[in-house]
Order: C-alpha cells, then structure tokens, then sequence
C-alpha cells in the first residue's frame, strides 16, 4: 500500500473553477486529486481528468463518502454513484469523511461497508479522515492491521498533532495533511518567511517542504496556476534541522476545522 506524497485538493472549488484548477495541475504534472463526495465537484472533477488528455493509470484519485452515506445499504451505491461522475470504474483511494460519532451508523458498520467497496474491486485502498487515536483504533479492529492506509488530518505548523501522528506512525499508517497551509494563514509567518528568505523558496513551499520531510503527504489546493506551479516544487527545497526544529517551536494548536456532530473529541 502506498499513498503519493504530493496531491492537489479541492475543497471549496466548483464548476469552471475546479475545473480549470484540475486541468492547469495536471499540465504541470500532479497526479493526484483529493476529492469528496460533499464538495459536490466530481462530476467536475471527472470532467477536467476527461478533458485533460491524461491516462486513467497515470492517476491517483482519493473521494471521501460523506455522512449521510454511512449506513451499510448506502455507503457502496454512494460510491458508484461518485464513480459515474468521476467517469471512472474505481478510486485509487476511498475515505471515510468525519467519524460522526452522533450520527446514528456505527463505526464498524460504516468500515465494514468501506471493506465491502475494497473487495468489490470500487477502491484500491481505505482509509479514514479527522479520525482520533481511539477511533482509528477502532477501525483498525474492525478491517484489520495493515488495511487503513492513510488517516487525512487537519496538519500544519501551527497544528501539528504530535501525539496523533506518533500513533499513526507505530501503526504504519501515512498521515496525510490537509490544509498544510492553514488555508493561507501559515502564509504570512515571520518564522516560515526567514526560512523561505534563507533558501530562495516561498513560504508555501517552506510549509509544504515540512510537512514532506516528516513523511507526511500533503494535497494543498489552489486557483493560480503560478501557485499550483510554485507548490509543486516543495518536493525540491531541503530544510536543514535547524529550520525543522524552529518549525517545531511553531505549534499552538491552530485548529481551524472542527465540525460540531462529526469530529472526534480530538487528541
Ligand atoms: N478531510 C477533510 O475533512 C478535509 C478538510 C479540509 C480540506 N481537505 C482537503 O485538503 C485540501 C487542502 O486544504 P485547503 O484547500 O482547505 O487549504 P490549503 O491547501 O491549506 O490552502 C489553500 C489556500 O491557500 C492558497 N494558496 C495555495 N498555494 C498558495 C501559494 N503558493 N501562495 C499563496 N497562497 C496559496 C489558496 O489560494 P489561491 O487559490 O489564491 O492560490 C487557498 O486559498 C482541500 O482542498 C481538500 O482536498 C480535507
């Protein structure tokens, strides 16, 4: 199992502007695009893949089955639904969005159905989003040790889950982090900026390059095709263990996501 470290997001993109945002990021060689059921963006997200020429297999495509899909009955043709308007028979990567404790679907009934997809043949890999250490124990012992491959967490340098991530580690499940760039807020750091003034790099890819080196994988969205460029080559820029270490000293538990009835109590 492995999960690409470099991704594009796009949360809150719709119509030509997710559109234009696959198309412009697959020019520049991403592979990898994070989509979800409630962004309501796949039909256009399988539209700007269609459009753009390049092969399903080069690809690497994450969604996430959104909360009132959970139920055992709902959850797969949920999936194939999102399969028609992505225009493709699987996913790379199929996610549960928010553990939604107060939902009303179990736990191990909502994993068992995500097994369920995998052993269909819908998704090549399953995994978790905003789980907590104890819930992702949970569905751990529900699909077995070795079968979640990533947990897709709320990560930047201002949140960087130090006890979540050490978990995941031990349990050899890749972190993926989203909103590495605290949707814009990391951007303006006096910290990151002298990093990124010391080696001739943005300060987005100061963030990106961070949470790379920890072995994180990271899906950062964005409108400008110069950023999506720009983004890119965080995979390049080397932090030495000073810069790691002032980045460190950058946590303040900055969490900006935290739905009431679908996040966890987090760690
Ligand atoms: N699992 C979950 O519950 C969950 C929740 C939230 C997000 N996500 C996923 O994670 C992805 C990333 O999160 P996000 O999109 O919310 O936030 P983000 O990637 O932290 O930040 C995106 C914002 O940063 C700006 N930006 C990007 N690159 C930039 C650059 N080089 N210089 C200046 N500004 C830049 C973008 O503006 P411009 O358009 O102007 O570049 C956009 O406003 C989402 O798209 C989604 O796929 C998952």
């Amino acid at each position: 199992m492995s999960i690409p470290s470099f991704g594009l997001g796009t949360f809150r993109l719709t119509g030509q502007a997710v559109i234009d945002s696959v198309k412009s990021a697959l020019e520049l060689g991403y592979r990898v695009i994070d989509t979800a059921q409630i962004y309501q963006n796949e039909a256009d997200v399988g539209q700007a893949i269609a459009e753009s020429g390049v092969p399903r297999s080069e690809l690497f495509i994450t969604t996430k089955i959104w909360v009132e899909n959970y139920a055992a009955d709902k959850l797969v043709p949920s999936l194939r639904d999102s399969l028609k308007k992505l225009r493709t028979d699987y996913v790379d990567l199929l996610l549960i969005h928010w553990p939604a404790p107060g939902n009303g679907v179990e736990l191990a009934e909502y994993m068992e159905a995500l097994a369920e997809a995998k052993k269909l043949g819908l998704t090549r890999q399953i995994g978790v989003s905003n789980f907590n250490i104890e819930l992702t124990r949970q569905a751990i012992a529900v699909v077995g040790k070795g079968e979640i491959a990533t947990n897709q967490i709320e990560l930047s340098p201002y949140l960087q889950n130090s006890k979540l991530t050490a978990f995941l580690k031990e349990q050899g499940i890749t972190v993926t982090s989203y909103m590495t760039l605290a949707y814009g807020k990391v951007l303006k750091d006096p910290v990151l900026t002298e990093i990124a003034n010391k080696h001739k790099a943005t300060v987005a890819q100061v963030a990106l390059a961070w949470a790379l080196q920890l072995g994180y994988a990271v899906i950062p969205s964005s409108t400008k095709r110069e950023n999506l460029a720009s983004n890119l080559l965080a995979r390049d820029l080397r932090l030495d263990d000073e810069d790691m270490a002032r980045i460190a000293e950058l946590e303040r538990n900055g969490r900006e996501v935290s739905p009431e009835g679908l996040a966890p109590i987090w760690d």
